[in-house]
């Protein structure tokens, strides 16, 4: 009965029991270890076996020498079958090969759980079975690199903000209101009234951001677009930090800090990672704050000259624009004063110009596309409700909204970062799909 742990107590009666995971064994070179983990491939010949091991930490090459461990241990590592469950017991050894620097010489193992006719075999396969099988590929050692990398991002954003006195704030999912327009929301039913999931936490961040000075968010977001790209998720994650006295400058200023510090953050702490996915590493070094700046005149001005002219002063821009823009600089680059017409009702005007707002987009290099959008928020009662009627929106439901510009208004800026464009830009990876672990998709709800 492989069920109980009884078995596994047998197994590992006798032998000296260091318990590691992976990413940890150097630490005991030439020590004999135990490692409970999963096949993830193997290669085997009448007289050695190489299994390629995986614990969730890291993969390591197990060296099975039939000599050594005698026929019965051999026996049981060439049987063994792709993504069955195990348990391992080997001396950890120096080894300059392997992209690890370390394999673990094997002496015994014990299969917790024999795995049959693993769908995902190491031929190709083709996206849309990857995909219905999400819950599998999570566990390849590509997927595993994107998943680390995630991770680390997260990691050094909340480090970033913690170091620089901003509070955590989360804002409510479940909303009455609708921030960036209705098109896109996903209504739901709240007992009798109707609600939304939430598609950005901003308002509810400078709410915030009068209350604690300094405040960043980190939540889900949801968004009906009916997009197929590369670039679009119906649900994706937004770091939205929001900052009270901080004025478009100040805004711009954070946000190229925050940036380079994960980009150099995941350059420090991903080396094997980058290395798994062949990520150009030179690409990112040089990602360190100030970033350029042009303006959305100059963008447009810079389209025509290349030869766009799809586009005119007053569009929005399409990704084929911003990468043209972008493949100028080595830096994420900052789009700067969009015309006030495309863009929210919350955002200032330029005090010289009232027909561009204090805006920013920040798009990131090698055709990512934008992966920040922020602004200088209105902070005139008058005016941002004559921005609010303007806009056709019910004024009973920015009623709270309009109340922070009426009690201590102060001038303040914000901005959200999408989480899963950031990560496929910094790990190289095309598609915005492989940045989470169950990507929501236009037409995609399972696994
Ligand atoms: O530019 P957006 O719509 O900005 C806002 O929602 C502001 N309220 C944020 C703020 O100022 N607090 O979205 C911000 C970022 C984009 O730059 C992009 O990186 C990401 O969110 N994003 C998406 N990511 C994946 N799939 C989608 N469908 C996305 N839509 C936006």
């Amino acid at each position: 009965n492989k069920h109980n742990n009884v078995s596994l107590c047998r197994f590992l009666e006798g032998n000296k029991l260091v318990k590691t995971m992976i990413k940890d064994v150097s630490k005991y070179a030439g020590e004999e270890v135990t490692i409970g983990g999963w096949l993830a491939n193997k290669r085997s010949s009448g007289k050695i076996a190489f299994l390629q091991l995986r614990d969730g930490s890291g993969f390591i090459q197990g060296v099975v020498v039939k000599e050594d461990v005698g026929e019965e241990v051999f026996a049981k590592a060439k049987g063994l079958t792709q993504e069955s469950s195990l348990y391992v017991i080997g001396t950890v050894q120096k080894d300059e090969r392997s992209p690890f620097g370390y394999e673990l010489v094997v002496k015994d193992l014990e299969v917790i759980q024999e795995s049959k006719d693993y769908p995902i075999t190491p031929k190709a396969h083709g996206t849309e079975f990857l995909m219905d099988n999400r819950h599998l590929w999570l566990r390849s050692k590509r997927q595993h690199a994107v998943m680390q990398i995630r991770n680390e991002i997260i990691r050094a954003t909340y480090e970033f903000f913690n170091e620089n006195g901003f509070s955590k704030v989360d804002p409510p999912i479940l909303t009455g209101s609708a921030p960036e327009g209705t098109s896109e929301l996903f209504a739901t039913k709240y007992f009798d009234e109707d609600a939304y999931l939430s598609q950005s936490g901003q308002l509810y961040m400078e709410a915030a951001a009068m209350a604690l000075g300094k405040v960043f968010s980190f939540g889900p977001t949801f968004r009906a677009e009916k997009s197929k790209t590369r670039r679009h998720l119906i649900e994706f994650w937004m770091i939205e930090p929001e900052m009270a006295f901080y004025d478009f400058e100040d805004n711009l200023e954070v946000q190229e800090q925050y940036v380079s510090h994960i980009v150099q953050s995941v350059l420090k702490n991903c080396t094997l990672q980058l290395n798994t996915l062949g990520r150009d590493v030179s690409k990112l070094e040089n990602i360190k704050a100030p970033f350029p700046r042009i303006t959305y005149d100059d963008a447009i001005k810079f389209l025509h000259e290349k030869g766009f002219d799809d586009i005119q002063w007053g569009d929005d821009f399409g990704a084929p624009h911003e990468t043209a823009i972008a493949e100028s600089y080595d830096k994420p680059v900052f789009i700067t004063h969009y015309p006030t017409g495309i863009k929210p009702f919350y955002m200032q005007p330029d005090p010289n110009r009232s027909d561009v707002v204090l805006c920013a987009d920040l798009i990131a290099p090698e055709g990512y596309g934008e992966i920040i959008g922020g602004s200088q928020r209105i902070h005139d009662y008058d005016f941002l409700k004559q921005r609010i009627e303007e806009h056709q929106l019910d004024l009973d439901a920015y009623k709270w909204y309009l109340e922070l510009r009426q009690y201590g208004s102060v001038p303040h800026s914000g901005f959200g970062l999408g989480l899963e464009r950031t990560v496929a830009w910094i790990s190289g990876v095309e598609h915005v799909r492989e940045t989470i672990p169950f990507p929501r998709l236009l037409n995609r709800l399972y696994p």
